[in-house]
């Protein structure tokens, strides 16, 4: 086999790969989709439920992960037939790569609709609209709905984000990126603590801490279980080949665990503070936790505007959702343009626009959900109502730890635990851990939340 898909690049430093990795972190994820699906499902019980996927499974998922792109130094489908045929296994593991490609493909393609509303919002704070209602929750609502509603809206906004994604990738990203992120991350956590405080001196701060934080484990389902599963892989951009691909860049001397850590609690923190911004001001305003998606977009303009400076606030603050979304919409996109580079043998830029335009078209199936569109009204019981609903659930609950599944078989089972140990540079008591989760206590996990859920799915 000829080595044209080995990649040579390496990130500049540990500190550039943290930077990189929590980019791809920290999206729409931790501030969009976090607060409502704890909502949905009743919250504090579900998020210890999150918390416990996140130490048990995710970060040994995102070790593994990491890697089998440092020792493969390959895009994600040739990175685990490398690792297999190293430990003397088939290289048909290969698939396991190419269905978290599938996986990205199918998230960005709602992902840049909600990134479009996110970008709309940065608009409508510019021009007063956010701020006008005066914090009226009704008014605020109508300003969403109108949005939501308007197939001509969505379609630009999104259209404008997978066009930007297109370009910065088509260019080749690191450099900017890494800069932007530098300055994105320390300042999206300044603004968070900003609301949050308002939040908490204008809203119901105790409601909200008891709501997300004590457990009541009758409002949790066996399917709140299975999101909260699959929340901790979209959430830390697992079983999608980002991480494997990251991996592959990864210096030598790097601690794949340690990184790992670091990169979770700060994808925690971050969706723990939105939930703590956005709850005080759900429980004062008689907001239904179990709004929906529209949660974020409905809740803190509430707070914006009634602040002081609140138009200024609120524009940074949708800036930085935009910018947080982006750098995960990059990432998103990366994984199916290498994919391309890789088996069709396009050119980076070429593959970029070919994957983009995918994306684009498969948007239109999103927005259809929202606009009202028959053609994407499908009703699919627990999955769902609409083609966004069943998207969302497919990837997230379903393609994501399934991927983990097959991640953590094959770490754990298939290839040499010997050689593992060595490469990973673990000490003995980590690696212990390591491997109980990997052979153990993930697949089993999985496996258990999995069937019991497809059995409450009925299909
Ligand atoms: N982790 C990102 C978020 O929380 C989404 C994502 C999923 C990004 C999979 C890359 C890969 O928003
Ligand atoms: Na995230």
């Amino acid at each position: 086999m000829s080595n044209n898909t080995s990649v040579n690049s390496r990130w500049s430093s540990n500190f550039a790969y943290i930077l990189a990795a929590t980019g791809a972190a920290v999206g729409l994820g931790n501030i969009w989709k976090f607060p409502y699906i704890m909502g949905e499902n009743g919250g504090g019980a579900f998020v210890l439920v999150y918390l416990l996927c996140i130490l048990f499974i995710g970060i040994p998922v995102m070790m593994a992960e990491v890697y089998i792109g440092k020792q493969g130094r390959s895009t994600p489908a040739n990175a685990v037939a490398k690792v297999a045929q190293q430990n003397g296994r088939s290289k048909n593991w290969a698939f396991i790569g190419a269905m978290g490609v599938l996986a990205g493909f199918l998230v960005l393609s709602f992902y840049i609709v909600i990134a479009g509303w996110a970008v709309a919002y940065v608009f409508k704070s510019v021009a007063g609209d956010v701020t006008a209602a005066g914090g009226d929750a009704q008014q605020i609502g109508e300003l969403f709905s109108a949005l939501t509603s308007d197939p001509k809206q969505l379609l630009a906004w999104s259209t404008l984000v997978i066009v930007g994604t297109v370009v910065v990738l088509a260019n080749g990203v690191t450099k900017g990126l890494e800069r932007v992120v530098r300055w994105l991350m320390p300042a999206l956590f300044v603004l968070l603590v900003v609301i949050m405080l308002y939040a908490a001196v204008t809203g119901d701060f105790a409601a909200a801490v008891s709501f997300m934080f004590s457990p009541d484990f009758s409002k949790l389902t066996i399917n709140g279980v299975l999101m909260a599963l699959g929340h901790a892989f979209f959430t830390l951009s697992l079983s999608s080949g980002i991480m494997m691909i990251y991996g592959a860049y990864l210096p030598e001397g790097t601690s794949i665990a340690r990184t790992s850590i670091y990169i979770a609690i700060a994808d925690t923190v971050v969706a723990l503070m939105a939930g703590l911004a956005i709850y005080p001001i759900v429980f004062a305003n008689g907001i239904e936790p179990s709004a929906g998606p529209g949660l974020l977009f409905v809740s803190l303009p509430i707070a914006f505007g009634t602040m002081p400076l609140g138009g200024i606030v609120s524009t940074m603050f949708f800036t930085m959702v935009v910018v947080a979304a982006f750098t995960s919409a990059l990432a998103l996109l990366e994984s199916s343009a290498a994919y391309l580079v890789e088996r069709r043998g396009l050119r980076r830029n070429v593959a970029a626009i070919v994957a983009g335009s995918g994306v684009w078209l498969l948007s239109l199936g999103t927005i259809g959900s929202f606009a009202g569109w028959d053609f994407a009204q499908i009703n699919a019981g627990a999955m769902g109502h609409n083609f966004f609903e069943i998207l969302d659930y497919l990837t997230a609950n379903i393609l994501l730890p399934l991927g983990g599944l097959f991640i953590t078989i094959f770490v754990g089972w298939v290839i040499q635990a010997d050689s593992l140990k060595h490469h990973m540079g673990l000490d003995s008591k980590t690696f212990q851990m390591f491997s109980k989760s990997v052979k153990f206590i993930s697949p089993i996990a999985i496996a258990v939340v999995f069937l019991n859920a497809i059995g409450w799915l009925s299909i």
